[in-house]
């Protein structure tokens, strides 16, 4: 196994590390780490190798910063000729930044297999450039990881072959479990003179959405202001402080008693901040995760989420930045009796710790990745046909791998008798009532007709 890991921020590096640890426990995979160094603070990309034990990277690329047309096409250029020069069979990436979306390109290019994880994400707000990266990502990717199940169905829906998707929760959960004990060890709170017997809320803020717009965070800032029954901790993101900065709002920050402004903290110290929290604001999609891990109430301060899992099921309420929107949410979660029983008795939406081992597992089994080439089926009828059916009959007695060698169609989406649309593997039985959406080449129509009737 020849494989490229790419990274570039700092959640790409924290989802990958229990992925990389997987990996590298495998004799005679050649691994090579390469950095675009979209992100290069320490405290933004460094620390992370240091703390999630992630050897320093084979090659660091000095992207930088940028605009998003110069970072992107300066990562695929440049990313594109390590491809060249080492020969992987395949390159792996997590997550929706530019640098996953320069790998995929990059890879796509020159005809190496791209694996993505944490697939099938979507907002549908295509002002969001992690929208664009993360519906190119996957549609280019040999191979896609997807957290949960609302993620599979979207990319099934999407068209992308589902025997190409595996269900594999998110890898943050293993993250979190793995360094649950140097968590709680962290001395974070006292060294920041924090009153636990107080309520403390965690804040973090970076998205383009609300950063580059003064109205949004003078909401936010706004809603801050107001909440001062809490501890609030906000480590800033270097772009928020630039932008907070431009917009002369630091100052009144700074100036409120009940709010501590922080540089960016490593993991440990981060997380054992959101543990010592009854409730978290945030526009961060690996925070919104933690939440749910943490079993923590998260405002969104967003106006959606590509996590809508978190919303469903209760752990988070999605306010955008209208600042009494935002104190009512943080109120609610904060008085609401029971809450903290309700949320701890919810199963985790995105996993249990186990996805970076699954991963690793389908790699390893694979083990020449070069066997994941795209496929380029050929159609007699020019392009490809699509039916939905009901299973009945003799199909309600195969699985999807079997339908495909009978008829040549290929199961795209089952939706169950509820309606909903569900994940699923070659292996799957199909079962009578479901309703089945189906890819082929026309002139097998006759095929599947037959067996319909049958
Ligand atoms: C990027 C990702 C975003 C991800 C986030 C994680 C894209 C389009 N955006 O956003 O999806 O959620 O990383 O944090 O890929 N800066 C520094 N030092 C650093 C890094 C950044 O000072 O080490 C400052 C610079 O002023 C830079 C700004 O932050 O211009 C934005 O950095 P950039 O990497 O472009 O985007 P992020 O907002 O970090
Ligand atoms: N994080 C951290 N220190 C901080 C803020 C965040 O270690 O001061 C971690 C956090 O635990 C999560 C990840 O960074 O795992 C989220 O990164 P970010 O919010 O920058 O990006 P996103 O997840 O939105 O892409």
């Amino acid at each position: 196994m020849r494989l490229l890991i790419s990274m570039g921020t700092r959640p790409e590096i924290i989802k990958m590390a229990p992925v990389y640890e997987a990996l590298s426990r495998i004799r005679d995979a050649d691994l090579l780490l390469v950095h675009t160094g979209q992100h290069y603070n320490q405290e933004m990309s460094d620390i992370f190798f240091s703390e999630l034990g992630i050897r320093e990277p084979d090659i660091n690329l000095g992207i930088g910063s940028g605009s998003q047309i110069i970072q992107t096409s300066s990562i695929i250029k440049e990313i594109g000729s390590v491809i060249e020069n080492y020969e992987p069979e395949a390159t792996i990436a997590v997550g929706d930044t530019n640098s996953v979306l320069g790998t995929a390109i990059a890879s796509s290019k020159l005809e190496v297999p791209f694996i993505h994880i944490e697939s099938g994400l979507r907002s549908y707000d295509f002002t969001m450039p992690e929208e664009i990266n993360r519906r190119i990502s996957d549609h280019l990717a040999s191979l896609n990881f997807s957290p949960t199940v609302r993620s599979f169905s979207n990319l099934a829906e999407e068209g992308y072959p589902p025997r190409r998707i595996v269900l594999s929760g998110n890898t943050i959960v293993d993250v979190v479990r793995r360094t649950m004990s140097l968590i709680q060890k962290s001395s974070i709170i006292k060294d920041l003179g924090i009153d636990e017997s107080e309520p403390i809320m965690t804040v973090t803020v970076h998205r383009k959405e609300n950063t580059d717009y003064e109205h949004r965070m003078l909401g936010i800032v706004k809603a801050l202001e107001e909440l001062n029954e809490l501890t609030i901790v906000w480590p800033m993101h270097p772009r928020t402080l630039r932008k907070l900065k431009e917009f002369n709002m630091l100052s009144k920050l700074k100036s409120m008693d009940h709010l501590l402004l922080t540089e960016p903290l490593g993991y440990i110290e981060f997380l054992k901040l959101l543990l010592s929290s009854d409730v978290i604001a945030t526009d961060s999609g690996g925070v919104q995760e933690e939440s749910a891990t943490l079993k923590k109430p998260c405002v969104i301060l967003r106006d959606n989420t590509e996590r809508p899992e978190l919303v469903e099921m209760g752990f988070g309420k999605i306010t955008g930045i209208n600042p009494s929107a935002i104190v009512s949410a943080v109120r609610d979660f904060l008085y609401r009796e029971g809450l903290r029983e309700k949320l701890e008795s919810l199963p985790n939406p995105f996993g249990d710790g186990r996805a970076a081992v699954l991963i690793v597992d389908i790699l390893r089994r694979i083990w020449d990745l070069r066997n994941l080439k795209q496929e380029s089926p050929r159609f007699k009828g020019g392009s490809p046909h699509y039916v939905s059916i009901r299973v009945s009959g003799k199909i309600a007695e195969m699985t999807v791998s079997r339908l495909k060698e009978a008829t040549g169609y290929d199961v795209i989406t089952i939706y169950d008798a509820t309606g909903r649309s569900i994940a699923f593997d070659p292996s799957t039985p199909l079962v009578k009532g479901e309703i089945i959406r189906l890819r082929g080449d026309p002139y097998n129509f006759d095929k599947l007709r037959r067996l319909i009737k049958g």
